[in-house]
């Protein structure tokens, strides 16, 4: 085996490891959870971008909109020749919108854990924008030990601008989402601003259709999860009829919930282990927190940020607030 093929092939079976102990240990809690970051395998990927398509989850195409028509105003803000950096940087769409936008960008570092997506989006923004320094890194931006590998933490003269669009800071805890964004605070560096998308709080039944749609497509990436375990760990659910997607709203968190319930009590075996389930119990996958203006306020200042400026489309569904570090 060359050296390249042995080190994927390390990398492999150590992230295998750790899928199979976080799974293990989620299904261990009461109650069951397992952690959203694993819906994006290939088949997960695809449906998150159908889900953007649907009718009911306004999200993407009201964030989109949004930005094209702030873009001028974040560009005067933000100055020329800045650096940009997006943890997550998936398909590089939103980006893409932001180069247009802003004043001659000098860098564009993508941190993103899909191989498969960011030689695809290093190679569409470097056809795209031949004058944009693309410097990709394969990492996942919940681990403070990749964060460490970006190089930029060195090159302090330069200005920065940490894009985290799409509401992704809602799929955090709120302890944890304060986390991120002191990580994102420390990314941009003591002159460097922070662009974060957040899905604003509004009508349940609203939020509910989002995130149970009548095609069925969130369902199917809610139940995609199952499949992956048992093709990744050997395990035998029945992800057809064993398990139903359910979207709760839950008021006193302020967040959109996922689960899969359990059709009947069963017996379920991955790998080596048993795991039982009731009938009628529920695996909890994913929350999407839904906040309001004032809640990001608190948020923000809590990780030593201050909002700069902040827009919210005309129907007062999403906001993009631009962060700066509060000085100490
Ligand atoms: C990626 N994230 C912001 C999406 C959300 O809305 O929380 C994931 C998603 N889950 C179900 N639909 C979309």
């Amino acid at each position: 085996m060359s050296n390249l093929a042995e080190n994927i092939a390390e990398t492999d079976s150590r992230s295998r490891e750790e899928f199979l102990a976080d799974v293990l240990a989620g299904l261990s809690t009461r109650p069951k959870t397992l952690p959203c970051k694993y819906f994006y395998d290939e088949r997960g990927s695809i449906l998150f971008e159908q889900i953007c398509e649907l009718e009911e989850y306004y999200i993407t195409r009201t964030e989109l909109a949004l930005l094209s028509d702030i873009g001028a105003e974040v560009a005067e803000l933000v100055g020329e020749g800045v650096t940009i950096i997006e943890p997550g940087s998936g398909a590089g769409v939103k980006v893409q919108i932001l180069l247009d936008a802003l004043l001659h960008p000098r860098k564009f570092i993508p941190l993103e854990i899909s191989l498969d997506a960011l030689e695809a989006s290093t190679k569409e923004l470097k056809q795209k924008f031949p004058q944009l320094r693309v410097i990709p890194h394969q990492g996942d931006f919940t681990d403070q030990k990749d964060l460490k590998k970006l190089p930029l933490l060195k090159e302090k003269s330069e200005r920065r601008l940490v894009f985290f669009p799409g509401s992704t800071i809602g799929n955090f805890t709120r302890k944890e989402a304060v986390e991120v964004l002191n990580n994102l605070r420390i990314l941009a560096g003591e002159n460097g601003l922070v662009l974060v998308g957040v899905d604003l709080l509004k009508d349940r039944n609203r939020l509910l259709d989002a995130y149970d749609d009548h095609l069925g497509i969130t369902a199917d990436f809610n139940k995609n999860l199952l499949v992956r375990i048992n093709r990744e760990l050997d395990a035998n659910f029945d992800f057809e009829r064993g398990f139903d997607h359910r979207a709760v709203f839950n008021e006193q968190a302020s967040r959109i919930e996922m689960h899969l319930v359990s059709a009947s009590d069963q017996s379920v075996e991955i790998g080596d282990q048993k795991v039982e389930f009731d009938e009628g119990e529920s695996i909890h996958t994913e929350n999407s927190h839904k906040y309001s203006e004032q809640m990001v306020v608190q948020m923000v200042t809590e990780a030593n940020l201050q909002v700069v400026r902040d827009w919210t489309d005309e129907g007062g569904d999403f906001a993009l607030f631009l962060l700066e570090p509060l000085l100490a």
